[in-house]
């Protein structure tokens, strides 16, 4: 029977293990995540593995980039079958701190992210998200001192504001972004499609062929505005409440209005029912693997 994956709980235990891989000298990868895995966490996870000597996954939701009307009590948390889908992966050592450990009574301190997250993006619909993510995100970092950690272009904008955030704060990692994995159908893994029922499910990749027509059409030099225009009608047409479908700087997140303004992200999110959906694709040859 292969040895059971190593599930540590508290900041000190995650200490000397760290300082177990230090002293040999191993380059360590951390891959954040809050659980509920599919194979675009396993992606992530494969990546790291080939870029480090070990790898640590920590699983946390996060009540702090909720907002009370969202899904922090109901969203998804199956630990014992996460912990199965990793053990054959090759990682080293599960995080998997409670509340308590991470904002324990008396927790006070907030980290305030500007630049990308204040594009207009997500931050617009989910105002307290971004300081949820970099204060739990600020604080992995500082407790797994990685020398990488992997995130997903699935979330691109907080891909970009945790770059930014390692940056500004001079945290000795490298941020590594992954390519956005998808079902057959190109619809992108996410925990939340579980929440889909069988009609919106069909429904669902409707969101990527959109933004790759959107894409291609770019590519090929229609006009932006456009574009997007029809892009987001086709995505309301097919049964979505739409609350962004942008073209962005890749890099920046910069409005953009024309192709020669840089490299282009195309990003959306958009309702089917209660569940909202994120998705975004690159233009031209900024087109990453997904
Ligand atoms: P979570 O939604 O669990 O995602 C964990 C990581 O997996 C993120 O970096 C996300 O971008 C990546 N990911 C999710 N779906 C993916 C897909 N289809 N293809 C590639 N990568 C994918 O994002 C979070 O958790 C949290 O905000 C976190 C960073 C852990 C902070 O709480």
């Amino acid at each position: 029977m292969a040895p059971r994956l190593p599930v540590l709980r508290t900041v000190p235990a995650l200490r000397r293990a760290i300082t177990r891989f230090r002293t040999a000298g191993e380059k360590i990868a951390l891959v954040p995540t809050m659980g509920a895995l599919h194979e675009g966490h396993l992606s992530l996870v494969r990546l790291a593995r080939r870029r480090a000597h070990r790898v640590i996954v920590s699983i946390f939701v996060n009540p702090a980039q909720f907002a009370p009307h969202e899904d922090f009590a109901t969203y998804p948390r199956p630990f014992d079958a996460d912990l199965a889908a990793l053990a054959g992966t090759g990682i080293d050592l599960v995080w998997a701190p409670g509340g308590d450990v991470m904002y324990p009574p008396g927790f006070a301190t907030r980290i305030v992210p500007e630049g990308p997250a204040q594009a207009g993006l997500e931050d617009a619909f989910r105002p307290h998200f971004f300081a949820g993510v970099a204060v739990v995100v600020g604080k992995l970092l500082i407790q797994c001192t990685p020398d990488i950690a992997v995130f997903g272009e699935k979330d691109y904008q907080q891909l970009k504001v945790i770059t930014r955030l390692a940056k500004d704060l001079d945290l000795p990692v490298q941020i590594v972004g992954a390519p956005i994995r998808r079902d057959k159908d190109g619809l992108a893994l996410s925990s939340r499609n579980a929440y889909l029922s069988a009609e919106q499910r069909r429904i669902a990749p409707t969101l990527y062929h959109a933004l790759k027509d959107c894409a291609e059409r770019i590519a090929r030099g229609e006009l932006i505005a456009r574009v997007l225009d029809e892009g987001g009608a086709a995505i309301e047409r097919a049964g979505f409440a739409l609350d962004y479908l942008e073209a962005r700087h890749a890099d920046t997140l910069a409005k953009i209005e024309s192709v020669k303004d840089g490299p282009i992200r195309l990003l959306a999110a958009a309702r089917l029912g209660k569940t909202r959906l994120i998705d975004n694709v690159g233009v031209g040859a900024s087109r990453s693997a997904s």
